[in-house]
């Protein structure tokens, strides 16, 4: 379902209020809510209301466990472009959660020790009997994570090779297109795919065309975000410029 709000702020507040229910729900039962975090601008707002129900509110983040899409490769998670860098400032740093619960991949692994990374990552959100809920953006190229076109409905957690309109999104950040990472480790579609709830946000008119293709187009492999039309758990939030296109 596609769900249409007025505004982003008025939109996260609804993404962050149904967090917080699933963790509350969850502290009543002792059991720990395990949520999949996005980074970008897109989710921005909706960790902020976080924030604000933990300061304001009491939301305690004690018995969350978090597992985040992705992050460039090779990436220090102290440099300011990490997706560490990201979810610290973001939302780790102003919540009470125990930072042993929270999951980034590594981007400074060696190389021959991602696909023993990738899978011990699958493990845990399996052991933990899997992700409550996903938070997703949508690049301009359809990715969700860092799944770029071509990659694979049944994918699970990899190294992969960004493109280069994801590339040149990311330029502003690092100073420049030849300064962003040529590669990313990102959860695979089969990943984000086995998320029990799985919430796609997007705002403002430059996101249009991708959602009209991500939620009216052909399911395919050349944009990833079609996929998730297959599935009967994923909801589409989106402001009213992102959602124009729609038929
Ligand atoms: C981020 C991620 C990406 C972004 C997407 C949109 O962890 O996995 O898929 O969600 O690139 O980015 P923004 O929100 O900056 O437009």
């Amino acid at each position: 379902p596609v769900s249409v709000f007025e505004n982003p702020k008025i939109a996260s507040i609804n993404v962050a209020n149904r967090i917080a229910e699933l963790i509350k729900s969850k502290q009543a039962n002792n059991a720990p809510a395990v949520l999949g975090l996005a980074t970008g601008v897109t989710p921005i707002a909706v960790y902020a209301e976080l924030v604000r129900l933990h300061k304001e509110e009491g939301l305690s983040f004690k018995n969350v466990i978090t597992f985040n899409l992705d992050e460039y490769y090779p990436m220090a998670p102290t440099a300011a472009q990490s997706y560490v860098t990201f979810m610290n400032e973001n939302l780790f740093d102003h919540i009470d959660i125990d930072k042993k619960n929270v999951h980034i991949p590594d981007g400074t692994l060696a190389l021959e020790d991602i696909p023993a990374f990738c899978l011990d990552y699958e493990k845990k959100i399996g052991d933990l009997g899997g992700l409550d809920i996903q938070i997703l953006g949508i690049g301009r190229t359809g990715h969700i994570g860092f799944n770029e076109p071509g990659s694979a409905p049944n994918s699970g957690t990899r190294l992969v090779t960004l493109d280069d309109l994801t590339r040149r999104d990311a330029a502003r950040d690092f100073g420049g297109k030849s300064f962003v990472p040529t590669k990313a480790i990102t959860m695979g579609i089969g990943t984000i795919f086995k998320a029990r709830e799985i919430i796609l946000m997007a705002w403002s008119r430059k996101k249009a065309s991708i959602i009209k293709k991500a939620v009216e187009g052909e399911i395919s492999g050349e944009v990833p975000a079609t996929f998730l039309q297959l599935s009967d758990h994923v909801e589409f939030i989106l402001d009213a410029p992102a959602a124009s296109d729609l038929t």
